[in-house]
């Protein structure tokens, strides 16, 4: 049984020109992908698998968005966002991924985006969300470079047809989810289990990242950020074999896309001596200074050492390999998402101030391009106190230094939560899937309202 805090005392204030948002994803919301040119994505071939997606559904409607963009708009309104995250479709605008240009794929980021700008909601397009377009995955796709280069062409082809009226750009969206997820252990698409042998992936995003920004640029954006997935590594002991696991996992999972980012250098030699090169020139492409460094921060993780009898451990519903060198545990003592996630407020701020310790002057202005939580029913007062709680912990944060600058809830509306399917609702929107009905849930009034009271 989940406890619920109480939400009712007022949140303290943020800043005036703080951005108030929330986010979503194409391959998770828009559906139509038969429709205007779109071309099959990783993700598309992945559902088809049996038993890759939990439920045995695919994301063929997702919550219609591509149809239904001008309800999810009005409801943006609604709620009073001053801006909203999505993702624009490779495979929707660049069909075989290194073909032509498909203008009908554009044409529909561009009524979205007027659509937006017409409500008064700013758009932040990321301009890739795990859709690969199949046929550059069928060649192996991030793990070869020449996806890098297809990437870039892409991201100017979108800067082109949107950059007059687009200020601010996300590049990737968390590229250890999909390096880790995707090409290590197969949980999400495109299902490959290299383990180690994945990082390629890793350093091939990362510079994919590098030349999108200089596309970016050189079509006149000014206001450039990335969103990458971030959380407390906690050591299951204090013991040698749990720390050294946990720091192996934190290496992994944030410093592996930080440092390079931020740094201009990977954090460990022999893991960059595994890297596909050449490493040090493209480290200056990657390394280019951003202008906000995006946060996706869901949970802490507890690791330790690989679990005597090697059996696979569970994580957040994942089962983990036994063969990998660390293994998570149960986080105990703290409510629980309708997911099984931790619910760590506190984290929150804890994975601020370190990222202040160790990035220092070279962290740009930071804003939490995710957070949110999911669980079933319209009367989500959980959901309440998760956000209440979190925002009290960013404002902690923010007091004590770290320059946070916006905000964004994952997600708007319940939608295709990957290898869960539509079993876990993230929304502050309820969907209907069978009549696509949206019903607004109690998170999303008290949002509204506490959005309100800050512009107030
Ligand atoms: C991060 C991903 O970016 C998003 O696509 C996903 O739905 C949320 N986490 C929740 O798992």
């Amino acid at each position: 049984m989940t406890t619920v805090p109480d939400a009712s005392t007022p949140l303290p204030r943020f800043p005036a020109d703080f951005l108030w948002g929330v986010s979503a994803s194409a391959q998770q919301t828009e559906g139509a992908v038969d429709e205007g040119g779109r071309g099959r994505s990783s993700w598309d071939a992945f559902s088809e698998r049996p038993g890759r997606i939990k439920d045995g559904s695919d994301s063929r409607v997702a919550t219609d968005h591509y149809h239904r963009y001008r309800e999810d708009v009005a409801l943006l309104r609604e709620l009073g966002a001053g801006a909203f995250r999505f993702s624009v479709a490779w495979p929707r605008v660049v069909p075989d991924g290194d073909g032509a240009v498909n203008a009908r794929g554009l044409d529909f980021y561009d009524r979205l985006v007027d659509a937006l700008l017409t409500a008064g909601v700013t758009p932040v397009p990321t301009l890739f969300h795990w859709d690969t377009p199949l046929a550059l995955e069928e060649r192996g796709g991030w793990l070869r470079r020449e996806t890098v280069g297809h990437f870039a062409a892409y991201a100017d082809a979108v800067a082109a047809r949107l950059g007059d009226r687009v200020d601010r750009w996300i590049t990737l969206n968390e590229p250890a989810e999909l390096t880790l997820l995707g090409y290590g252990i197969g949980q999400h698409a495109p299902g490959r289990q290299l383990l180690f042998d994945a990082l390629p992936a890793a350093h091939h995003q990362l510079l994919g990242h590098g030349l999108a920004v200089q596309a970016l640029r050189a079509r006149g954006a000014r206001n450039i950020g990335i969103a990458n997935s971030h959380g407390p590594t906690w050591p299951a002991s204090g013991s040698a074999a749990d720390t050294g696991a946990a720091d192996l996992y934190d290496l992994l999972l944030n410093r592996l896309f930080a440092d390079p980012l931020l740094l201009g250098r990977y954090p460990d030699d022999d893991l960059a001596a595994l890297l596909p090169g050449p490493v040090a020139e493209d480290l200056a492409v990657i390394a280019q200074p951003l202008d906000w460094y995006g946060l996706n921060y869901y949970q802490p993780t507890r690791v330790g050492a690989p679990l005597p009898g090697g059996a696979p451990t569970d994580f957040g519903g994942i089962a983990l390999p036994p063969e990998l060198p660390f293994a998570p545990r149960e986080i105990g003592g703290y409510p629980r998402t309708g997911f099984g996630w931790p619910v760590v407020p506190a984290a929150l701020t804890e994975l601020l101030l370190s990222f202040r310790d160790r990035y220092g002057d070279r962290l740009p202005p930071v804003i939490i391009t995710e957070n949110g939580c999911a669980y079933d029913g319209i009367d989500d007062r959980e959901r309440i106190a998760f956000l209440d709680g979190h925002l009290r912990a960013l404002h902690t944060a923010m007091a004590a230094g770290v320059d946070v600058r916006g905000y964004f809830v994952w997600s708007l509306t319940d939608n295709f939560e990957w290898a869960e399917g539509y079993t876990q609702r993230f929304g502050l929107v309820h969907i209907d899937y069978p009549t696509q009905v949206r019903t607004p849930k109690a998170s999303f009034r008290w949002l509204r309202d506490a959005w309100r009271a800050q512009r107030g």
